[in-house]
């Protein structure tokens, strides 16, 4: 009886977007949402326990002795799932901004000794408690803008304490707020001063001394490398990742952002949970990358913040038959946005997704990036009620009313973490 007392039932779903089937969604079934009109969820220890229309759910003796909230007419989906962020930085780099605006390019300032070296200075300087300060704050606008799970990557350290701290932050962030967390070692994100020059002595160091470690506290899910012009080669990240796989982590990768290196067919080889970027892939690229089963994750903030007109081919990757995810990238060089409706928005405008086809690829597609698709990503039975409710007429006023914040709830595990609900 106490199980039942605490069960509740969400009605006023005037579009429901269930994402119901299997995944990861390719080609046609990207774009399929299982929408019921005026559907219902029942929820029960934090998991979907039944969801339909609302008649048929009022039917259930559960559902009628559940507690009830009435949305009134709202649009909901899963929880964005946003599968590639650097959640934990200690500045912006609004200097940068303005500099590119006056025509530096990223990779010019990144020269100069800014970018993202100019973070790890920062980073290394900042303590913990205004590390965390910083991130809690922007774990909440995470929430605020539908986000329930998040992947966060280290990389603004590059050395063992400074990467060690990091990854200790997320951990305590993990324990503490209602977002789900997952932790990736980016150690090797650019060469740091320290190795100037030595870049295959610091892939070494990272692949000896502190991945082991790294490993050993349990502090990392997944091993990133940034595979580029500028950062590290594909042979570099080969071996890293590598070494990463032999620990225990699973391989994702930074591949063909700034140049065309070889890194997505990497990504390929060593079967990675993605590859991420995409703006410069080949057609052969796309090819293997649509064969395989790693996931293309695609992150047109930086295309938008740099002011690029090169975005991803997200068209031909869908049309491939790829896997298509889309994520914030959240970081204070290239995209600093939290904002995964924004992200639909680019994502429409600029590569010509459908509303449909970038819904399902901020959600099901990145839990399966994350690979938590069996557990979130959709709303199913057995699934966690990981709900984001947005106050509009139809889904696709998410990407179509952009820069706009019309998310108005999320609930995780079934508990509402967010809520401007009147
Ligand atoms: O995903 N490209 C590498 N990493 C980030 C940028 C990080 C930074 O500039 O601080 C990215 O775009
Ligand atoms: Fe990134």
């Amino acid at each position: 009886m106490r199980e039942v007392a605490r069960d509740l039932l969400i009605t006023g779903c005037k579009q429901l977007l269930t994402l119901r089937g299997g995944w990861p969604r390719r080609g046609r079934a990207l774009g399929e949402l299982g929408l019921i009109r005026d559907g219902a969820l029942l929820i029960r220890d934090g998991r979907i326990a039944a969801v339909g229309p609302r008649w048929s759910l009022e039917r259930l003796p559960a559902a009628r002795r559940a507690r009830r909230l009435d949305l009134g007419g709202k649009i909901v989906l899963p929880g964005f799932v946003d599968s590639h962020t650097h959640l934990l930085f200690a500045a912006s780099r609004v200097e940068e901004y303005e500099q590119r605006i006056a025509g530096a390019s990223y990779e010019e300032i990144a020269q100069r000794g800014g970018g993202i070296l100019s973070s790890v200075r920062r980073l290394r300087r900042a303590t913990p408690g205004e590390l965390l300060q910083r991130a809690r704050r922007w774990l909440q606008e995470f929430a605020a803008h539908g986000t329930t799970t998040l992947e966060a990557k280290s990389g603004y350290g590059l050395d063992s304490a400074s990467e060690l701290k990091t990854l200790r932050l997320y951990r305590q962030l993990r324990r503490e707020q209602p977002l789900e967390l997952v932790p990736t070692f980016l150690g090797a994100h650019v060469v740091p001063p320290e190795f100037r020059g030595r870049a295959d002595a610091y892939i070494e160091y990272l692949a000896r001394k502190l991945l082991p470690r790294v490993a050993a506290e349990g502090l990392a899910e997944y091993c990133d490398v940034f595979c580029d012009r500028g950062a590290f080669t594909v042979a570099q990240a080969r071996r890293l990742l590598s070494a990463g796989r032999a620990v225990g982590l699973a391989p994702r990768i930074h591949a063909e952002q700034l140049a065309r290196t070889g890194a997505a067919l990497l990504a390929v080889e060593l079967n990675a949970a993605s590859a991420d970027h995409l703006e410069k892939v080949s057609a052969a690229d796309l090819r293997a990358l649509a064969r395989s089963s790693v996931c293309c994750t695609l992150l047109p903030g930086c295309c938008f913040h740099l002011g690029l007109r090169k975005y991803a081919p997200a068209r031909r990757l869908i049309e491939a038959g790829a896997i298509v995810a889309l994520a914030t990238d959240f970081n204070p060089g290239t995209s600093p946005t939290v904002s995964m409706p924004m992200v639909l928005a680019l994502a429409c405008s600029q590569m010509r997704m459908t509303p449909a086809e970038a819904i399902v690829a901020a959600t099901l597609n990145g839990a399966y990036a994350l690979r938590r698709a069996e557990r979130i990503g959709s709303l199913e039975v057995g699934k966690f009620a990981d709900l984001a409710v947005f106050d509009l007429d139809d889904y696709r006023e998410i990407p179509y009313y952009f820069g706009v914040n019309r998310c108005v709830a999320t609930f995780k595990h079934g508990e509402l973490i967010y809520s401007r609900l009147r």
